[in-house]
Parts: C-alpha cells; sequence; structure tokens
C-alpha cells in the first residue's frame, strides 16, 4: 500500500508505488484493506481492525529515469560496473580487505550443508554458487528451484544454512520456501535487491545486492549482483572456516576489486555483437553450451533469449551434447559456445567441433586471444583475461547484449516481454 495526498496505491512491490510515494505499508498473510482517496483502512484474516506500520522507501538516485538510454534494459546494463563498485565498496573493508559479512545465522565453522533457493536467473545466480561453494569451501551444498522446493519432501536440518535470493524479494514461490523453512526453524539469508521486500523482511539474515532499482523484466544488473553477493558471502565463509589459503584469500580480494573495470572494457564492445544478431532472426532456435562455471551462464543466455525475443534457446552442459541435443544441430543453426580458458577449456573445444562438424553456426565467447575467426567460427567475443572464477560475470555481458539486440531487431518490447510480469507474486 502507498499513501499519497488525497489519493492511495497499492503494488505489486515498492519499486512499483516509488515514482508516486515514498511511504508505504506492507499486507501480511490473510490480511485486507479497503482503499479509499482520503484513508485506508486494514484488516486481518479475522476481520478485525489492525494498525499498520508504515515504512519510508530509501531514496534512490535515478529511479525511473531512462536518462539517453532507450529503455531501461540497456541502461541497466550500462550501470553493471558501477553497481558492481558499489557492491563491492559497501562490502570490502578496504584497508583490512576483510569482507564485511558478520553474524551470520550459524556461524561458519557450524554449518552442515549449504542449500541455495531461487526462481529464474535468481536460480542461473544460485547454480554458479554451488561451483564456488565446492571449490572453495569443504561444505556440501544444493541448488533448488523454489517452486520445486517448496512442495518437496526436503529434510530441513539445523545445521544448514538456507540462502534465498531474489531481486524483488517478492516472488510467491521463493516465498512460500522460504516461509517453510522458517516454520521448521532451520537457519535463512535472504539475499535481495528490494530491502524492505517481503523475503528481506522474512529472513533471518539479510545480504542486500545494492543494485539499485531494476525496471526492465529482464534481469541483468541484478543477476551480476547475486553473484557478487554469493562471492562475497562463500569467501567470507571459506575464510573464517579455515578451508580457503591466507595468501589465495588475498589474491582473490584484490582481483575481485578489478572486477568493475573489467566489467567496463566488456561494456564497450557492445557493437560488435550487433553484427551477428541478425543471424538469429531466421533461426528455428539455438543453443547455449559451457562447462563448469560457464554452464549456469549458458543456461541464462538461453533464458534471455527466449524472454526478450521468443527464440527458442537451451542451455546445456557441453558434454550433454551427445546424449540428445546433437541431434537437433543442423546446417547453419547458431550455437554459442562459452569457452574461457579455465580447465574445461580443451573439452568444450572439442564438443564445439562436434558442432562445427554438423554444420552449426558458432559464435564463441573466450577470453582465449589466440583463436581466430575462421570459416568453423563465424564470431568471437573476446572477454578480458582474468581470475577464471571471475568469468562468470565477464561472459554474461556479450549474452544480455545479444539478446537485447536480436529482440531490437525483432521489434519486441524489451522493457515487457509478452506475457511476463517484473515481479512474479502468484503461483
Ligand atoms: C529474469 O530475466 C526473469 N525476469 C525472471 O526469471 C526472474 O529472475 C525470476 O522471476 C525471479 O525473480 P526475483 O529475482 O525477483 O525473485
Amino acid at each position: 500500500m502507498g499513501y499519497g495526498h488525497n489519493e492511495n496505491f497499492i503494488g505489486s512491490d515498492s519499486y512499483a508505488l516509488k515514482t508516486m510515494t515514498n511511504k508505504i505499508s506492507y499486507l501480511d498473510d490473510g490480511d485486507f484493506c479497503l482503499l479509499y482517496e482520503e484513508k485506508v483502512e486494514f484488516y486481518n484474516f479475522q476481520k478485525k481492525k489492525i494498525n499498520k506500520e508504515i515504512f519510508e522507501l530509501s531514496q534512490d538516485d535515478n529511479i525511473a529515469d531512462k536518462g539517453d538510454f532507450k529503455d531501461f534494459m540497456s541502461k541497466e546494463i550500462d550501470e553493471q560496473s558501477l553497481s558492481t563498485k558499489k557492491c563491492i565498496n559497501e562490502y570490502l573493508d578496504k584497508t583490512r580487505n576483510e569482507i564485511n559479512i558478520y553474524n551470520l545465522p550459524i556461524e561458519p565453522k557450524k554449518i552442515n550443508k549449504i542449500r541455495l533457493i531461487a526462481c529464474g536467473t535468481a536460480y542461473h545466480s544460485c547454480l554458479i554458487a554451488k561451483y564456488w561453494i565446492e571449490e572453495f569451501t569443504s561444505i556440501d551444498v544444493d541448488a533448488d528451484i523454489a517452486s520445486e522446493f517448496r512442495y518437496r519432501n526436503v529434510k530441513l536440518n539445523k545445521n544448514d544454512l538456507y540462502i534465498f535470493v531474489s531481486q524483488s524479494g517478492e516472488t510467491a514461490d521463493t516465498y512460500a520456501a522460504l516461509e517453510k523453512c522458517k516454520i521448521n526453524k532451520v537457519k535463512t539469508c535472504g539475499i535481495v535487491n528490494v530491502v524492505e521486500s517481503s523475503i528481506a523482511r522474512l529472513a533471518d539474515f539479510v545480504l542486500p545486492i545494492h543494485a539499485g532499482p531494476e525496471i526492465g523484466v529482464a534481469s541483468t544488473k541484478a543477476f551480476l549482483g547475486q553473484m557478487l553477493v554469493l562471492y562475497l558471502l562463500i569467501l567470507k565463509i571459506s575464510k573464517e572456516r579455515d578451508d580457503i589459503d591466507f595468501d589465495e584469500y588475498k589474491k582473490m580480494i584484490l582481483d575481485l576489486k578489478k572486477l568493475p573495470d573489467f566489467i567496463k572494457e566488456t561494456l564497450s564492445k557492445q557493437n560488435d555483437i550487433q553484427v551477428i544478431a541478425k543471424d538469429f532472426i531466421t533461426a528455428k532456435g539455438t543453443m547455449y553450451l559451457g562447462r563448469g562455471y560457464s554452464y549456469p551462464i549458458a543456461m541464462e543466455g538461453a533464458l534471455k533469449l527466449k524472454e526478450l525475443s521468443y527464440i527458442h534457446a537451451e542451455g546445456y552442459a557441453a558434454g550433454e551434447m551427445k546424449h540428445g541435443p546433437l541431434a537437433l544441430i543442423e546446417d547453419g543453426m547458431p550455437v554459442i559456445v562459452l569457452a574461457p580458458k579455465d580447465r574445461y577449456y580443451e573439452k568444450t573445444i572439442s564438443n564445439m567441433q562436434e558442432v562445427i562438424a554438423r554444420g552449426g553456426k558458432v559464435i564463441m565467447i573466450t577470453d582465449d586471444a589466440s583463436t581466430t575467426m575462421n570459416e568453423n567460427i563465424r564470431f568471437k567475443f573476446q572477454i578480458p583475461k582474468t581470475n577464471s572464477t571471475l568469468n562468470s560475470f565477464l561472459l554474461t555481458i556479450p549474452i544480455q547484449f545479444l539478446a537485447y539486440h536480436v529482440a531490437l531487431l525483432k521489434n519486441c518490447d524489451i522493457d515487457k516481454p509478452r506475457n511476463l510480469a517484473k515481479s512474479v507474486t502468484v503461483e
């Protein structure tokens, strides 16, 4: 509920109301209200009149202003260097290189397992975190889609940490999964963009991503923010448990500080992607392939293309190709291969050759400067070279650009793709 002067508003999340008012109240489950021009009356599920706390929303700059940009999505993509810098500054103590995350609901040394729960793009950030947790800690980990987790007979354990990731903090399935954990009294943590949201208010512990308002339905800067906060949290837990060598930890912090500049450099190559976008207009469908940290980005790339341009796309672990999807490859089919020079590189390249041999038109995204475009690699997008765990951030940018430019060529509604909503407040 939002309060105005002789007018009151109702919205599915606080961002929807921000241009009208900064004073809001939240309805809890079962509550209802009567909305008049000059007042709002609240009732609980027993029809008893109740009072509601009034919250003042934080003032973000440039709230609903596109500035010189054509749409919110291009603005939000462009903001990613600044938004990651802001988030790093919020969490890093510059002098001590310490990560300012304290008082987790379970002491890091006592965490038995981490369960990550979310929907859509936020779920993809959880999948990447799963790889990082396995790499940097001795903790067992699982990532779940919230709509599955909430109905499964999951064994909840008081020594496990349950992490819920959501840009809006209002997603119905993620909220219901969190509620299930709260009812069972296990420890919960919310990673959100909207700090006043329902998930932020229900979780035991909250880590904001500090990305600023994200208006475009397709999530871009919030995805990078989710990955970043998960990365910082994992490094912190790893250090507190002595799972990571201190020198390695310091090196990773130093590398992380350079990330906003690498993002800026990658953002400056937008024009390169426009050239290839037209290949997708006539395509029946496409595939994104990756291994390791690049696999969840392949899934994210496919989701972005689907939701923005309505072209069928799938993200696969490159090693799965032989188990079915290879049958789809035919002459001229565009296939995006995410192949940074990490420990999976050789394997990914051999999967790429299998695609080429069947006539697939490969678009390669890599940090390897030695591969050149040829009759087999139709297009190459070069990302800067960095610590391989940070590749996921940089690989994300070309796949966002690609989805954006294909949608633009198809005249699709960039900020409001058909059939979708920014906050999914129903099942
Ligand atoms: C992403 O581009 C989508 N719009 C969608 O998958 C989104 O990430 C999902 O609905 C979860 O939203 P949340 O982060 O607000 O919970």
